[in-house]
């Protein structure tokens, strides 16, 4: 089945085509079959993504309005330049996913509309997916697949959250924060540390220079009994650091960065290793923008490995917003047989734990 994904929750474009195998039948999702001609392969045929970074970042963060904008004028070029990609025809495309929320809501409404319309246009099912269910199903884009069930933990710029995986659809919450988000930490930091927007990448190489221990930050919640997270109080007390120190010294702040870094990671990681324990589960997948922290996805790996469980990550590049998670996503909703209208919506608020069952 042949599934075009359309991701527009935010600030990026995103567009895929991906062939789900049949069961038993073909190469594994991922995995083009060389031996087969480009347009009769499985797995993820072809993606683009293009970015708004660049157009938000004066302002400091993402202007809803010339998000969606800009939506419109890419996502037309983006699925002509991925079918090329792939080397498929429009006729070609057996359904349509998109991104139904959370996000914004004139973003959400670009992709929805279009989606639609082309499902329409075409005479295939068009079907609006949960943009954390995209990320949290993304791990099974990689060679080595995880089985279900796993546990989760979602670390994006507006989530942060574990859950339990028990099959596409069957969700459930174990913690998420109760105050900001990871992400939404990192972009902060980086906006003390005068990184600019988005922060998570930038404070996450300033860090790579800085010395550990020489600033003492909070581990907030780390003891706590449940799984819950709470990560407001840790960017106050960057806050507070960063008056003490002279942030001119690129040492001081690339210090600030690294306790930053280790606070936020000691935490996801021991609340993710806590996960496991409580459920019984030996599989971990983490997904989500943050999930691209090289320092998290060291950390995860070795506590994993001492405790005897597996960790799976998507590629980098598939942790941040894409369509690729999109359509896969879609692709798994509709062999399942997932309903869908000719009407659509957006949910621009959505728990992951309120999604159909598949
Ligand atoms: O999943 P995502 O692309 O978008 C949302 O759904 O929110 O996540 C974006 C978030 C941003 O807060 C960004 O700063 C953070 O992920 N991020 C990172 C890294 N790359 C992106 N945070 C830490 N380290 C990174 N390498
Ligand atoms: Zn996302």
């Amino acid at each position: 089945m042949l599934v075009l994904g359309i991701e527009t929750s935010c600030d990026e474009t995103g567009v895929a085509l991906y062939r789900l195998a049949e069961p038993c039948v073909g190469a594994a999702p991922g995995h083009p079959n060389p031996d087969r001609p480009n347009s009769d392969r499985s797995g993820l045929l072809a993606q683009a993504l293009y970015s708004q970074v660049q157009m938000h970042a004066e302002y400091g963060g993402v202007v809803p309005e010339l998000a969606s904008r800009d939506h419109i004028r890419r996502l037309l070029p983006l699925i002509r330049q991925v079918l090329g990609e792939a080397g498929c025809s429009l006729e070609q495309i057996e359904g349509i996913a998109f991104t139904e929320g959370p996000g914004l809501a004139g973003a959400l409404l670009v992709g929805a509309s279009v989606a639609s319309a082309l499902a329409y246009a075409l005479g295939v099912p068009a079907i609006g997916v949960h943009h954390l269910e995209g990320h949290l199903l993304s791990p099974l884009l990689a060679e080595a697949a995880p089985a279900f069930p796993f546990v989760a933990l979602l670390v994006s710029g507006g989530h942060t959250q574990l859950m339990q995986v028990d099959g596409v659809g069957r969700y459930r919450l174990l913690g998420e924060t109760v105050d900001d988000a990871a992400g939404e930490a990192f972009d902060k930091t980086a906006q003390i540390l005068g990184l600019g927007y988005p922060g998570g990448p930038a404070v996450s190489r300033l860090a790579e220079a800085g010395r550990p221990g020489r600033i003492k930050l909070p581990r907030p919640m780390l003891t706590s009994a449940d799984l819950n997270f709470s990560f407001s109080g840790l960017k106050t007390a960057v806050l507070l650091a960063a008056r003490r120190q002279d942030l001119t010294d690129v040492q001081v702040r690339a210090d600030l960065a690294r306790a930053f870094q280790d606070a936020i990671v000691e935490v996801l990681a021991a609340k993710a290793l806590a996960a496991l324990d409580a459920t019984g589960l030996q599989r971990l997948v983490v997904a989500g923008g943050v999930g691209a922290n090289r320092q998290l996805r060291e950390r995860l790996r070795a506590a994993a490995q001492a405790s005897g469980c597996e960790v799976h990550y998507p590629e980098p590049a598939l942790c941040t917003d894409n369509g690729a998670m999109i359509a896969l996503a879609g692709a798994l909703r509709l062999r399942h047989g997932a309903a869908h209208a000719r009407s659509f919506s957006v949910r621009p608020r959505w728990e992951l734990d309120e999604v159909a069952p598949a």
